[in-house]
């Protein structure tokens, strides 16, 4: 089977931390291109330097670019409370000797869609805040004829977790989520409908904690921090957000969803980053939708495909 030719832009971050092992385990199927960063979880620095070390830990031979280290148009505000000071809670990995591309994230994401064959095209998966994917848009309109489809981890149908009505990504750069919605390129949205309900249990993150196989064993430390240290310590499971994006392009039987017509709020009102917008049959028609939004998951077949990959049975 023909692999699926993927950028990763990501704010490791615990989450994308499992995500990006999720990747690994799934060579055969994801052709990675290249990861890229961008500020979110942590500063720039930070997710970037969580990046060379966690693709280096998984064995993933792929090149890493410095993305954006500010939102489009507000002051960055980080999530150490989930992800801890260095974006990987308290687990430390081995330093990576290798180096971030000289060229910003941007660039590498365009020079890498450009340089596809002709007819070829890629997908982005973004699972930070979409300022390097906006940025592309605006710099590049052209490369829009490169990238098959966008899923992004981002947005929420159902009110916030970071606000009362704005999702961590959406929130943390709602202008740049909002040049990516009206893009006029396949979208599919990882919101938190359907993110919180594709978790790991207090007793399976345990039990990655003490596994022999250093991914498993990592991966679980990482998600035991989000776990313990923030209010999911009270639902005895915590949201592995970052992972379903992927888990969709593999198995999309596990979820479902429908067309959208969304939009985001931009103003400085307490209503900043909340996604708006809905779907009426008798009104509207799918050519309208500019989003596909997944809404539903089978959470035990989230549960069981995600820790088989982090022992990497698959
Ligand atoms: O709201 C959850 C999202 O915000 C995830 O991508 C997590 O990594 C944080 O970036
Ligand atoms: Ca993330």
């Amino acid at each position: 089977m023909k692999r699926k030719k993927l950028i990763i832009d990501c704010d490791p971050g615990v989450d994308d931390a499992l995500m990006l092992a999720y990747a690994a385990a799934h060579r055969d199927a994801f052709e990675i291109l290249g990861v890229t960063t961008v500020s979110g979880n942590q500063d720039i620095e930070k997710v970037t330097r969580n990046a060379l070390d966690l693709t280096s830990f998984y064995g993933m031979d792929v090149p890493v670019a410095r993305g954006m280290g500010t939102p489009l148009v507000k002051e960055p505000q980080y999530a150490p409370e989930t992800h801890g000071e260095s974006g990987l809670g308290s687990c430390t990995l081995p330093l990576s000797f290798r180096e971030a591309e000289k060229e910003p994230a941007v660039v590498f994401i365009y020079r890498t869609l450009s340089g596809l064959p002709e007819g070829e095209k890629a997908t982005l998966v973004a699972t930070g805040p979409l300022t390097n994917v906006a940025v592309l848009l605006r710099l590049f309109p052209e490369i829009k004829k490169k990238i098959e489809e966008i899923l992004f981890m981002g947005g929420s149908l159902c009110g916030g977790n970071v606000t009362p009505a704005a999702e961590f990504n959406f929130y943390a750069d709602p202008e740049a989520a909002r040049i990516v919605l009206h893009a006029g390129i396949p979208l599919v949205m990882c919101g938190l409908d359907v993110t919180e309900q594709c978790t790991l249990t207090r007793g399976q993150i345990l039990k990655l904690c003490q596994s022999g196989y250093p991914v498993a064993r990592a991966c679980g430390d990482m998600m035991g921090f989000s776990l313990e240290n923030t209010s999911e310590k009270y639902r005895g499971e915590t949201s592995v957000h970052d992972v379903v994006p992927l888990m969709y392009l593999l198995s999309p039987e596990i979820f479902s969803g429908t067309p959208q017509i969304l939009d985001v709020d931009c103003s400085d009102g307490p209503a900043r980053g909340a996604v708006l917008g809905g779907f009426r049959w008798w009104r509207n028609e799918e050519s309208e939708a500019n989003v596909f939004a997944l809404t539903g998951a089978d959470r035990e077949k989230f549960q069981e495909s995600l820790i088989s990959a982090l022992y990497n049975e698959t």
